[in-house]
């Protein structure tokens, strides 16, 4: 059964709010743009943690969302300022002294900033010297699912809609759509509503209107979409230990389509340009 549902009041930003959300989105983009010349063969993820941390802190001065987030009965508070999710790992890889990069491996570093009461949370893909055919293709799969599911983002299309944009390009290229995870509404609440599956079907879910402000960040797995989540709480990895990369972005639902909130200077978005 096809059904829609309408947002809660809460969730349509203020033009005000919103311009809190393009700095917070650029300051956030720019973290993974500044690391980029950082990550190669011999670094730590750890050491890439503290250069953002760093960078967060003192020069943008803002706040790094994901330290000390995340809580929960049995699983301790995030410790770190990026998410480092290497080669199986799915996302939410922790940072760590002993995960030195090697030539050929693929890193997602997530980073989530607050400025002004605001976040802005975006990811995207590295791959440490010359990648294999794989590596490339599941990297440049799933920025491309992202940017499908972006693609149908207007006001009166809905949450479906992106998940089945997703699931249907990424199926075609005989990968899989991870289900455990997915994007979210974001303001002032890092994890809000809408929860914005990267898989579904068309005209379902809630519906899109002007003003609202979430996620979309597919992962995407070589193999099976199950995953596994390790003793520590937090890593989750593919249950075949194949590769999984991931992009993602924050959007902004315009009066006709889309504004990405985090874009980068790497990034070809002249396809979403009004
Ligand atoms: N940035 C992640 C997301 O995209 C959330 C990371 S939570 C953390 O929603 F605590 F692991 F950092
Ligand atoms: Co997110
Ligand atoms: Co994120």
């Amino acid at each position: 059964m096809n059904s829609t549902y309408e947002a809660p009041r809460r969730l349509i930003k203020t033009p005000d709010e919103i311009e809190k959300m393009r700095v917070a989105g650029r300051l956030a983009a720019e973290v993974l743009d500044m690391i980029k010349p950082h990550v190669k063969a011999g670094v730590s993820t750890l050491e890439l943690d503290t250069i953002c941390h760093d960078y967060i802190v003192n020069v943008q001065n803002a706040i790094p969302a994901c330290l000390g987030y995340g809580a929960a009965p049995g699983r301790p508070a995030f410790q770190h300022v990026i998410c480092t999710s290497v080669n199986h790992v799915v996302c939410h890889g922790i940072p760590s002294e002993s995960k030195i990069l090697k030539n050929g491996d693929i890193l997602n570093i997530d980073v989530t900033v607050i400025k002004d009461g605001y976040h802005g949370d975006t990811n995207m893909m590295y791959i440490v010297g010359e990648g294999s055919v794989l590596a490339n293709r599941i990297c440049h799969v799933a920025q491309e699912a992202m940017y499908r599911g972006i693609e149908t983002v207007k006001p009166g299309s809905t949450i479906g809609d992106i998940g089945y944009a997703i699931q249907k390009y990424v199926e075609s290229e005989r990968f899989s759509v991870v289900r455990e995870y997915c994007g979210h509404g974001i303001g002032t609440v890092f994890h809000d509503e809408p929860q914005v599956l990267h898989y579904g079907q068309p005209n379902t879910g809630m519906v899109l209107e002007e003003g609202m402000t979430f996620t979309i960040e597919p992962m995407v797995n070589a193999g099976v979409w199950q995953t596994r989540l390790m003793g520590d709480k937090w890593t989750v990895v593919t249950k075949d230990h194949k590769l999984s990369a991931q992009y993602e972005h924050t959007l902004l639902v315009t009066k006709d389509g889309v504004e990405i909130l985090t874009p980068r200077p790497d990034e070809d978005l002249s396809r979403f340009k009004k």
